[in-house]
């Protein structure tokens, strides 16, 4: 049984809408799919296209290697760790090629994931020799960890899993998930995707082995940017075989008889990123570090409560876990012909995004709980 209780929606940070000029035009409640454009990311984008314009390669030497380590810092710090244990990277899926291709399965040949996991982690092992076991959620919204230990035995080499399920917007115990992995000698590998940001991040409380995040969403900083945490204590014989100039320690000795790769997670990137969007990620923490996260963590949790509410009360049941300590900003609300509705929000002024059977919502602290009540009017009173 849903626990909703009415839920006074105090959003501290609600003055920060005004650095997100989509609002000027519309309602935006698609976080999840992809977090609205701010002033200090677009500003800094617009610097970077200058720098580029006025210096051309001479940025490389200075200013671009200085963004690439602030941002490593910067990541390192949003997650509790320190800048050599963080990789940057285009893409997750470029994250678990690149983790896949180090990763030692010869003696450990079961990989454990599960069906609420964005299928690009299980696809990084499916075409490999290994075992995949992708375990099955009893209510499509979370998998309970007695799943995880039952499946995980002596022949596993990873548990590859969320931190918040991109379906349901529920948050894993990954704490006790990567306890039952390393009970039993394997790593455990974190896809962060749909968390850091939207809510606190703690690897080393985590206990986690790899964990994974990036721009795209709840970081403010856009495509082609996404980060690898690589522990340094239990990672360090994970040595990828995809690789490239950037993992090399004498990077610029351009020797191309030799390759030492760095000892720290920088063995873990290839080639160069991409400087626009790791500008638009620089201005996008901007934002998110004056925020703070705890801070959005309490205004998009009393978001997503009101969200709840105001449709249960309108007697629509949205799909979500049943804590509201275990829930996020993605509503799942039922609906039978969820394309047509985003269409018709859509006409309306109010971006939000379908999923089967399910019109998908997703506040965060730049929105109001008067957003939610004008969508349920146009949703449900159509
Ligand atoms: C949880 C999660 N992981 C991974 C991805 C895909 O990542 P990428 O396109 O960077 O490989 C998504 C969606 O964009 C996602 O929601």
């Amino acid at each position: 049984m849903l626990a909703v209780a009415p839920h006074p929606v105090i959003n501290s940070l609600a003055h920060w809408r005004g650095e997100f000029p989509v609002f000027d035009r519309a309602v935006y409640l698609n976080s999840c799919s992809l977090g609205a454009l701010s002033r200090p990311a677009r500003r800094r984008v617009e610097r970077c296209l200058d720098q580029w314009d006025e210096r051309g390669a001479a940025n490389w030497y200075d200013v671009w290697w200085a963004a690439l380590e602030e941002l490593r810092s910067r990541y390192g710090r949003l997650v509790n760790a320190s800048t050599g244990e963080i990789a940057l990277q285009a893409s997750i899926s470029g994250i678990l090629g690149v983790i896949g291709s180090g990763l030692d399965t010869t003696h450990r040949r079961r990989i454990v994931t599960t069906e609420l996991d964005f299928p690009t982690v299980p696809y990084q092992w499916l075409p490999k020799d290994v075992e995949v076991v992708v375990l099955k959620s009893p209510d499509d919204i979370a998998v309970p960890v007695e799943q995880f230990a039952r499946a995980v035995n002596a022949e596993t080499a990873l548990v590859a899993t969320s931190h918040v399920c991109f379906t349901s917007g529920a948050i894993q115990d990954v704490h006790a998930i990567a306890d039952v992995a390393h009970r039993a000698g394997a790593l455990c590998l974190i896809d962060g995707y749909q968390a850091a940001g939207q809510i606190p991040v703690d690897v080393r409380a985590l206990d986690v082995d790899f964990y994974l995040s990036g721009g795209l969403k709840w970081l403010l900083g856009g495509s082609g940017i996404t980060f690898l945490y690589a522990r340094a204590g239990t990672t360090g014989d994970v040595v990828p075989q995809a690789t490239g100039w950037f993992a090399h320690r004498e990077q610029f000795a351009f020797d191309p008889a030799h390759f030492t790769p760095y000892d720290d997670a920088r063995r873990f990137e290839t080639g160069t990123p991409a400087l626009l969007s790791v500008s638009s990620q620089l201005g996008g923490l901007d934002v998110i570090e004056a925020a703070g996260v705890a801070a959005i963590r309490a205004a998009t949790s009393a978001l997503t409560e009101d969200l709840i509410a105001a449709a249960e009360s309108r007697g629509v049941h949205a799909k979500v876990a049943a804590n509201a300590a275990e829930r996020t900003g993605i509503v799942m609300l039922p609906r039978i012909d969820p394309r047509a509705d985003v269409a018709r929000l859509a006409e309306a002024g109010f971006i939000v995004d379908a999923r089967p059977g399910h019109v998908r919502v997703s506040p965060y602290f730049y929105n109001v709980a008067d957003d939610h009540r004008a969508l349920l009017e146009v949703l449900l009173d159509a």
